[in-house]
C-alpha cells in the first residue's frame, strides 16, 4: 500500500476498534486495484471492442491491468457489448456518457474515473500497435519520466496506408503545433500513449480538452515540462466502422492552439462567436442587398428576412464550430434555435438601448455603435452559453 503514511491515524483507529477486524489484515486478503488502466473513447466502434480486449488480454498477461472504455453514447450499441463483457471480466469498465463528446474529454474522464498509477490512451479500432504498452509501462515503472508516446514519426514508426492528404495534413498539423507550443515530441497528434498519474493530474487544471488532441494539450498544459520518450509504432488499418476524422477536427486543432496560446486572456469560445457574430453581419447586408436589388422587397421586407437568415446562420455555425461538443440536434436543434433568436433578440434590445443613451450624451456615432455592439455580444455569448447551450450536468 503506498498511500499507507497518509492514511496512518485512520488506520489506527480502526485497529483499536475491537468489534472489527484491523483494516490492514483485512486489505492482506483483498485484491488490488489495477496498476495500469488503459483508457479506450469509443464512438461506434461496437465490432472494434471484443478484437482489442482479446488483444490487451494477451500483450498484458502477468500485469494488473483494467480496461476502461468511455463511450459516448453510440448507436451501434457498443456499450451493450462492453457491459456484457465487463460482467464475464471484472477488468473491463465503462464509463457511458450522454450529451457530451469528444475524445480529448473522454481520455479525461476516463482517467478521473480510474485509480491506478499508470494510464494509457489507445484507440479502439486496433490502429495502434498495443504490443507496445507492456513496454510503456516498464519505461515508467523504471526511469524518470512521466510520458511515453507511441510514434508514427520516427525512425521504424509509420503512417500505415493513409492517403497523401491526410499524411499532408497531419504532417502539417504536427510542424505547426510543435512550432506554437514547443512540444519535445516528434508526434504530439499521437492519440497513443501512456503517462503517470502525478504528471496528468499536474496538467489537468489547465487542459483545454477540445476536440482530437489530448497529447500536444498536455505537454502545453504541464506547469513542469514534461519528460517524454517516444517509442516507434506503424499505424494499422481500422479493423472495422468508420474514422470519426473530418474538417471539424482540424478546425478544433485550431481552436485548441488558440486556447492554449491566448486562452489565459480571453476564452477562445467566445473569440469563435463574436467571430460568428461578425460574419453574420456580412450575411445580413449580404441578403438585405439581394432582398432589395433582386426581389425587390420592401426595406422592412428585406431588413426582417436578412435578420432571420443571419440568426439562423449564426445559430448553426456556433452549434457545430463554437458548441461542437454540446451540439443540438433534431428538435433540441429547433428549441435551441427558438431560445438562441429569444436571447439574441433581448441583446439587440439592450445593443440599441446603450447605444441610444450614448449617443444622447453626445459620444461619437461610431463608439455609442461599437459600445452597443459589444454589450450585445457579451451578453449574447453569456447567456446563450448558459442556457441554449447548456451542460448536461454542470
Ligand atoms: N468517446 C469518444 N468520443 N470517442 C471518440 C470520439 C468522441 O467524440 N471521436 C472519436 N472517438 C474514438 C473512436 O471511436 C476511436 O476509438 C478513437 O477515438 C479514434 O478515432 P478515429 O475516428 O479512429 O480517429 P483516427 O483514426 O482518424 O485518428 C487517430 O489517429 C490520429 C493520428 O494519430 C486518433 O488516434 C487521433 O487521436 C490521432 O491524432
Ligand atoms: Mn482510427
Amino acid at each position: 500500500m503506498s498511500a499507507q503514511p497518509a492514511f496512518e491515524i485512520a488506520l489506527e483507529t480502526q485497529a483499536e476498534d475491537a468489534a472489527r477486524e484491523p483494516l490492514l489484515e483485512r486489505l492482506a486478503r483483498t485484491e488490488p486495484g489495477p496498476h495500469l488502466t488503459v483508457v479506450v473513447p469509443t464512438r461506434n466502434e461496437r465490432d472494434n471492442i471484443i478484437p482489442l480486449y482479446n488483444l490487451i488480454c494477451a500483450t498484458l498477461t502477468g500485469r494488473n491491468w483494467e480496461m476502461m472504455v468511455v463511450d459516448d453514447d453510440s448507436a451501434d450499441g457498443t456499450a451493450e457489448v462492453v457491459r456484457w463483457l465487463a460482467q464475464h471480466d471484472r477488468r473491463v469498465r465503462l464509463l457511458s456518457r450522454v450529451g457530451r463528446r469528444g475524445l480529448a474529454s473522454a481520455f479525461v474522464e476516463g482517467v478521473q474515473a480510474s485509480t491506478a498509477p499508470y494510464v494509457a490512451v489507445i484507440d479502439a479500432d486496433l490502429q495502434h500497435d498495443e504490443t507496445l504498452l507492456p513496454r510503456m509501462l516498464q519505461l515508467l515503472e523504471d526511469e524518470p519520466i512521466d510520458i511515453v508516446v507511441g510514434s508514427r514519426y520516427v525512425d521504424h514508426g509509420g503512417i500505415g496506408d493513409w492517403d497523401q492528404g491526410r499524411a499532408r495534413i497531419s504532417a502539417m498539423a504536427t510542424q505547426l503545433g510543435r512550432k506554437l507550443l514547443r512540444v519535445p515530441v516528434n508526434d504530439p497528434m499521437s492519440g497513443f500513449f501512456m503517462i503517470r498519474r502525478e504528471a496528468f493530474a499536474g496538467a489537468m487544471l489547465n487542459l483545454s480538452s477540445i476536440g482530437f488532441k489530448i497529447l500536444i494539450d498536455l505537454f502545453a498544459s504541464s506547469p513542469q515540462p514534461l519528460r517524454a520518450r517516444e517509442l516507434p509504432f506503424e499505424f494499422r488499418t481500422r479493423h472495422s466502422g468508420e474514422s470519426k476524422f473530418d474538417t471539424m477536427i482540424g478546425i478544433e486543432y485550431l481552436m485548441l492552439l488558440a486556447d492554449k496560446l491566448i486562452g489565459h486572456i480571453v476564452p477562445v469560445r467566445f473569440l469563435m462567436f463574436a467571430a460568428i457574430g461578425a460574419s453574420g453581419l456580412v450575411t445580413h447586408l449580404a441578403v438585405l442587398w439581394a432582398g432589395l436589388n433582386l426581389l425587390s422587397l420592401p426595406f422592412a421586407a428585406a431588413q426582417a428576412s436578412a435578420t432571420l437568415i443571419a440568426m439562423v446562420g449564426n445559430f448553426a455555425l456556433n452549434n457545430v464550430l463554437t458548441y461542437r461538443d454540446r451540439r443540438l440536434t433534431g428538435w433540441k436543434f429547433v428549441s435551441g434555435l427558438v431560445s438562441f433568436c429569444a436571447i439574441c433578440g433581448i441583446g439587440a434590445i439592450a445593443n440599441v438601448g446603450i447605444a441610444s443613451i450614448l449617443f444622447a450624451g453626445h459620444a461619437l456615432w461610431w463608439v455609442a455603435g461599437l459600445a452597443g455592439a459589444a454589450m450585445s455580444v457579451v451578453w449574447n455569448y453569456a447567456v446563450t452559453s448558459a442556457l441554449t447551450w447548456r451542460q448536461k450536468g454542470g
